[in-house]
């Protein structure tokens, strides 16, 4: 009986929690939250580094490193590698290779698993029964023969790299290394340069013990650090994300929008104290509109003032402390 009271109670409390919220959407004609989090955000929510994507992607066309992009949780790592993916296939390097690109997002792969996401990613057929190291020479001598008959080079992104078995990085340090001494010896002039890179992602302290466990691989990689989103890019994050919740994503105009019911000092607040990183700007942004809903509720004005955003960075502070 003490039990469904409470639930109810608890029920009665999200239900109106939900009805403020949804209010304060609607009073800005928003369909949904503008910060709800999507499992497949749409990539016409992304904000465009366009100077760092060039880096990137220069790097691969060049050919001299394989890359590891390095950010903390949240950075947007996943998301340069999406974009990167993007831009790949339309380019070609200097000697007028194209790409073939295969791209890796699971993670805590065994040898075998990873051998078959590889080749899987990257349209290569082999067997089930087969060991992993035959699907990985199966991978191999087909990316020779696109790099030979096709003149396409290979670009390999695996996502979180170090969240894999140790055994599951042999086969990566393998691919990193063609063309082997074999390969050279049967095409003498054509392979004097490696036909896969290796595109990763990870955090700092997984690019550190990178260097020391597998120094085979990190020395011949160039670690690059995700840029966190300046001011402007954030005031961006969020304008995007109000067009999309009010279905205006499709004439946005990234050098003209607006972001009522955001003061433009309240993006500024929440970016520092998110530091630039695009996940924790979202949670403050939702913190604020939980804060703004209430207002909202209370006085019929929806905006987000400067004073919601210091409150919610301030209470947000020790969370994101404790996560970083
Ligand atoms: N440039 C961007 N523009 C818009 N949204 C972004 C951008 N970068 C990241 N985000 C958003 O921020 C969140 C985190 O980004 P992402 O998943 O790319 O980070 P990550 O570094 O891969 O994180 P993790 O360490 O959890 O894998 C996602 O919701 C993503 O859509
Ligand atoms: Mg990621």
């Amino acid at each position: 009986m003490t039990i469904a009271i409470h639930e109810s109670a608890l029920i009665r409390h999200f239900n109106t929690r939900k009805e403020v919220l949804r209010a304060w959407e609607e009073s800005i004609g928003c369909r949904f939250s503008p910060f709800r989090g999507f499992k497949m955000p749409d990539s016409r929510l992304y904000v465009e580094h366009p100077d760092f994507l060039d880096s990137i992607v220069d790097l691969i066309i060049t050919n001299e490193r394989h890359i590891f992009l390095r950010g903390p949780v949240g950075s947007g790592k996943s998301t340069l590698m999406l974009l990167a993916l993007r831009d790949l296939p339309t380019l070609a390097d200097r000697r007028g290779n194209k790409f073939i690109t295969g791209y890796v997002g699971m993670t805590g792969l065994y040898e075998k698993q990873m051998a078959a996401a590889i080749a899987d990613s990257l349209r290569v057929k082999y067997r089930r029964s087969w060991e992993s190291t035959q699907i990985i020479d199966a991978v191999a001598q087909e990316s020779l023969r696109r790099y030979v008959e096709e003149k396409c080079r290979t670009a390999l992104f695996i996502e979180d790299v170090a969240d894999n078995q140790e055994a599951a990085f042999h086969k990566l340090r393998f691919l990193a290394d063609l063309p082997t001494e074999e390969m050279r010896e049967g095409f003498t002039d054509a392979l004097d340069e490696p036909i896969i890179t290796l595109v990763m992602s990870g955090t700092a302290v997984y690019w550190n013990a990178m260097l020391s466990f597998l120094p085979q691989i990190a020395d011949r990689t160039e670690p690059l650090d995700v840029p966190p989103l300046d001011d402007m890019k954030a005031r961006e994050f969020i304008g995007r994300r109000i067009a999309y919740a009010q279905s205006r994503i499709d004439s946005f105009d990234p050098d003209s929008f607006e972001v009522q019911p955001f003061e433009e000092k309240a993006i500024v607040a929440i970016n520092t104290a998110a530091r630039g990183n695009p996940r924790d700007i979202r949670m403050l942004a939702r913190g604020c509109q939980q804060v703004a809903a209430e207002n909202l509720r209370k006085n019929g004005n929806p905006i987000v003032s400067n004073q919601i955003a210091e409150l919610v960075c301030e209470a947000y502070a020790t969370i994101l402390r404790e996560v970083r």
